[in-house]
């Protein structure tokens, strides 16, 4: 039977910690209800003790939104965690998570400490905030290049200590798909404990490779995914909920599923994205304006013919209207001949031979070819052409 993979949208955290992405609470809660409508089981709403506006804004979320757990970010240090606890006050359901770095170079050059002072630091840092709250993440910082044997320590010891969730993240986006399933494995396989907690990814994208990292981590036991609504976050980026969403549902074999309603993706991006002031790339999978628009002759002919020759999604199934066809001089016949439809105009062989000639005429000049260049087109070459539309 396929198994639920829980979905923690960081959007509100480390989505906007972009430079230029800072939202206003009233921004905040309006992407905190829809991330609750979308259905997403855990909301990460900020990292409080970081400004009063972000504590402010924890508060108001943990007020107006009641579904999904609501999560906020603290060190492994007691202000932090206190300041965490106190921001979650009116949440129905709260954790607070806490961690610190686990790879030599975080120990060594940000901590100035060893392996040992931050197992206990770490340890330390679980039982504090367990004595605010009873659901507590712990975060391994970049676990990606921790030690190994180090990191099945420290998450034995988290987990004794009352972890109920253990982050591992690949903060710098550095592993490789089949190194970072691997390392979930080897976790799997060395915690005696690890099942009293649940393993969580949180992949960034500095290499391209959040979302193959994330889908390895989850093949290989974790059951939580760290995501972003489209894809934002530090520097490159976070894994995009949109992407994570659509693999599970995409690919049944992995016999994992999200209780996401898919549907509403796309509303859900379009805000982000309006809030944040930050532009979806046109390309981006799932919500890019791209996504759906079939460009080249020889793939509009396939799509015309048959949606699922080139589509393995039904926009409808991520709130997208509608696929569209875009027409341009790589464009057949039969994308044209269909635009002219949809506009109104039936055309014979012969006379679409014609039109076809005028069209990849002006497409080499004007790169894009709208309906009102269509039209135009028409009125000149065939001014009493009847039109079905009007
Ligand atoms: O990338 C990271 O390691 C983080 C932690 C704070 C969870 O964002
Ligand atoms: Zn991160």
């Amino acid at each position: 039977m396929s198994e639920k993979v829980h979905i923690f949208d960081t959007t509100l955290r480390d989505g906007e910690q972009v430079p230029g992405c800072q939202l206003t609470t009233a921004e905040k809660i309006e992407i905190a209800r829809e991330l609750e409508g979308l259905g997403v089981d855990i909301i990460e709403a900020g990292f409080p003790i970081s400004s009063p506006g972000d504590f402010k804004s924890v508060v108001e979320i943990s007020r107006s939104v009641s579904n999904p757990v609501i999560c906020a970010l603290a060190r492994a240090v007691k202000g932090d965690i206190e300041c965490a606890a106190e921001s979650l006050r009116y949440a129905k359901r709260k954790r607070i998570h806490t961690g610190l770095g686990s790879s030599d170079i975080h120990i060594q050059h940000k901590f100035n400490s060893t392996r040992e002072k931050i197992l206990e630091q770490g340890v330390a840092a679980v039982k504090y905030a367990r004595s605010f709250v009873e659901d507590v993440e712990f975060y391994a910082e970049d676990a990606g290049r921790a030690d190994l044997d180090f990191l099945c320590q420290l998450v034995e010891a988290v987990i004794a200590a009352g972890a109920t969730v253990v982050n591992i993240p690949d903060s710098t986006g550095y592993c490789l798909p089949h190194q970072y399933g691997a390392k979930i494995k080897y976790v799997f396989d060395h915690v005696p404990n690890v099942h009293k907690a649940t393993i969580s990814v949180h992949c960034h994208n500095d290499l391209g490779l959040a979302t193959a990292n994330s889908i390895e981590g989850l093949a290989n036991g974790a059951r939580q995914v760290e995501v972003t609504m489209n894809g934002v976050g530090e520097r490159a980026g976070n894994t995009s909920l949109e992407e994570i969403v659509m693999i599970l549902k995409t690919h049944k074999t992995l016999n994992l599923h999200t209780d996401l309603n898919s549907k509403l993706i796309y509303p859900t991006s379009l805000l982000v994205s309006e809030r944040m002031r930050m532009p979806v790339q046109a390309n981006k999978a799932i919500v890019g304006r791209n996504a759906f628009s079939h460009s080249s002759g020889i793939h509009q002919d396939g799509f015309l013919k048959h949606a699922e020759t080139y589509e393995i999604i039904n926009p409808n199934d991520v709130g997208v209207p509608s696929s569209s066809i875009v027409l341009t001089a790589r464009s057949g016949r039969h994308a044209l001949r269909h635009r002219l439809e949809i506009i109104g105009y039936v055309f014979s062989k012969e006379e679409l031979d014609d039109m076809y000639k005028l069209f990849i005429a002006l497409a080499d000049v004007k790169k894009l070819v709208t309906d009102d260049d269509l039209q135009a087109l028409v009125s000149e070459a065939y001014p009493v052409k009847e039109c079905t539309k009007k």
